[in-house]
């Protein structure tokens, strides 16, 4: 059950071609809709094309034409383009607004899957394709801890698994909930309840080691193991449940931060231990 967002309301959005209509076809800007990729409690996705560019792009429209939801969707693409270099993270291209309360969102067009969703139809990932999976996020967590962002709302709905790649590539995705240099008085936007490390569902802002914590939950998930119970198939590597379990301490003060044991380094001392390298080429 998701908790972000509770005061928005349910209804459809005028574009400017369209009057009242909703939006699911036509064009917003210089960009075609293709089709709706998905609809969430804040925001509808599209896949589109640029008119002039005949490239894909894909658009984040709110739902809901508040002048705060506007302001949400405005704040989430100003982090997006500041993160944007990183190349686990998508690329803002565009951000305009439609009518007063109603802003859009371009992105880079990602074809591929949720890591949710790959998990759902495959059963799980082999092990070690899961450790390079948490490698590409760690690295873009990195980049944004580094740029004084906290995610706060990494879960395997939130991994974008990427396909027609050489190698298993991700893209971690929804900045929304994301926050700028959090101090002790901000509050979380929001969280879902499955996933959320234990600080945030206790009220506590969120800090870098709430990352590390989602990081876990992605592992655990991509590795098959059961998220409610925290308990792996049986045939998982014990240094992988061991690195694992790690990142899902109840005290943050207990998962490795970049400072103290940095992830990525007992990622690679961990890699080593359970299949013989640190990298897999190819
Ligand atoms: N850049 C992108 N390219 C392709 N699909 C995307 C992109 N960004 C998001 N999506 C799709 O839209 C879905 C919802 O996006 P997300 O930003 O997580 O919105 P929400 O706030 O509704 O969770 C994702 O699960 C994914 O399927
Ligand atoms: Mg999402």
């Amino acid at each position: 059950m998701t908790k972000k967002r509770m005061d928005s309301r349910s209804r459809s959005i005028p574009t400017k071609d369209e009057g009242k209509m909703k939006t699911t076809t036509g064009t917003i800007g210089n960009y075609r809709i293709i089709k709706q990729i998905s609809e969430g409690g804040f925001g509808r996705i599209f896949q589109a094309e640029h008119v002039l560019l005949e490239e894909y792009a894909c658009l984040k429209q709110n739902i809901h034409d508040t002048k705060q939801d506007a302001e949400l969707l405005r704040k989430e693409a100003q982090l997006l383009w500041r993160l944007s270099d990183h190349h686990s993270i998508p690329t803002a291209k565009d951000f305009f607004l439609i009518g007063t309360n109603n802003a859009v969102m371009v992105m880079n067009y990602i074809e591929g899957k949720t890591l949710e969703e790959v998990v759902a139809s495959n059963g799980r990932m082999y092990a070690e394709d899961a450790c390079r999976v948490t490698e590409r996020l760690l690295s873009a967590i990195y980049y944004c801890h580094f740029n004084g962002i906290i995610h706060s709302d990494i879960k395997p709905e939130n991994i974008f698994v990427e396909y027609q790649k050489a190698e298993l590539d991700i893209k971690l995705i929804d900045f929304g909930l994301a926050a700028e240099r959090p101090n002790h008085a901000t509050k979380p936007v929001g969280y879902t309840e499955k996933y959320a490390a234990p600080e945030i569902i206790n009220g506590n802002p969120p800090i870098p080691e709430t990352d590390i914590y989602g990081a876990g939950i992605v592992l655990l998930r991509s590795l098959g193991g059961s998220v409610e119970a925290k308990t792996y198939p049986k045939d998982t590597p014990p240094a992988v449940i061991a690195y694992c379990d790690r990142m899902l301490r109840y005290d943050p003060r207990e998962r490795p931060t970049w400072e103290k044991d940095n992830p990525l380094t007992l990622l690679g001392d961990t890699r080593m231990k359970a299949f013989g390298r640190r990298h897999r080429n190819g």
